[in-house]
């Protein structure tokens, strides 16, 4: 990993310019005994509860994971010279409790709209809800307006690396419609512990492309003119991270276009590559693969 996005992340976590990191201890012992009490009736590890008239998101640990892939995803990114495949480390358990806390700490410091931190315990923390709708309901649920929300989740990408932050998981499902804006969670993972902040920032363009483009009601030249015209107002090394996946990958448009019997995985591939594939030629560069 490049020495400069090293001390970018370790910058994250632990800049002596921030205030004291606050205890979040918000609950009393009755309200934390009742929130115990909830959690313990259902199985799911996140769970939307109400403490005193308050909605609030209760995340509890999850077990530790172990990932089997990462070397051949750290080999494919090398040979592809695409730095924004490289695996992230993903552990889970307290680990990963730990990570999300720091970086919710980091992004809200950084002027990102990520929920409040409430309370944290060892077996899980407490978070403002932001709302019950994300980008990704938003788009199958509201189809009329499609666009609108779309483009709302390219202004809130743009206005995060603005702050020189990235997302963790940019997929739809993980951007929360918050007060007529878009707003970020599930940070259990650091992309720039892996890689240079603006190969993260490329790689927040492309999972928010492969995590709408097929469910969008849109002409895929439509989609990659919005697309385009939100990316070039980032950074250069970003959109030109982002182009060079887009003709390394646009060829994957031949991908077959029916979800029966390819399942999602292969038409949103087929989709997002389709509109990578018009937005290098829409940005004045040719792919270099032309199938
Ligand atoms: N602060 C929040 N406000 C509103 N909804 C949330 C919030 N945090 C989590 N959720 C909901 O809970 C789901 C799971 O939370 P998430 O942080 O994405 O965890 P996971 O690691 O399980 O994907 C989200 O998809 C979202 O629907
Ligand atoms: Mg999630």
């Amino acid at each position: 990993m490049p020495r400069q996005a090293c001390w970018q992340s370790i910058a994250l976590v632990y800049n002596p310019a921030l205030p004291d990191q606050p205890t979040h201890h918000m609950f009393s012992p009755d309200q934390l005994h009742t929130i115990e009490a909830q959690l313990a009736r259902k199985t799911e590890r996140t769970q939307l509860l109400e403490i005193d008239g308050r909605q609030i998101i209760v995340k509890q640990l999850e077990a530790p994971l172990q990932h089997w892939g990462y070397p051949v995803l750290n080999a494919l990114a090398c040979v592809l010279q695409q730095p924004m495949l490289r695996a992230v480390p993903a552990p889970g358990g307290k680990a990963a409790q730990a990570i999300e806390i720091a970086r919710l700490r980091a992004l809200a410091a950084a002027g990102v709209s990520v929920p409040e931190i409430l309370h944290v315990t060892p077996a899980w923390f407490a978070l403002s809800f932001l709302g019950a709708m994300s980008v990704d309901q938003l788009l199958r649920q509201q189809a009329g307006q499609a666009q609108h929300y779309w483009a709302s989740g390219l202004q809130a990408i743009l206005e995060l690396h603005r702050l020189q932050q990235t997302a963790s998981q940019c997929f739809a499902r993980n951007m929360i419609w918050h007060e007529g804006k878009v707003s970020f969670i599930d940070f259990e993972d650091d992309p720039t512990s892996s890689m240079p902040l603006a190969s993260a920032q490329a790689r927040d363009w492309l999972l928010y492309l492969h995590s709408t483009a097929y469910i969008l009601p849109m002409d895929a030249e439509q989609i990659a003119q919005d697309f385009l015209l939100h990316l070039q107002q980032d950074s250069s090394d970003v959109q030109d991270e982002v182009l060079r996946a887009a003709r390394t990958f646009g060829w994957l448009r031949i991908l077959p276009k029916q979800r029966k019997p390819w399942g999602r995985d292969v038409i949103s591939a087929q989709a997002a590559a389709q509109v990578l594939y018009l937005a290098a030629r829409q940005a004045g560069k040719k792919p270099a693969r032309s199938h």
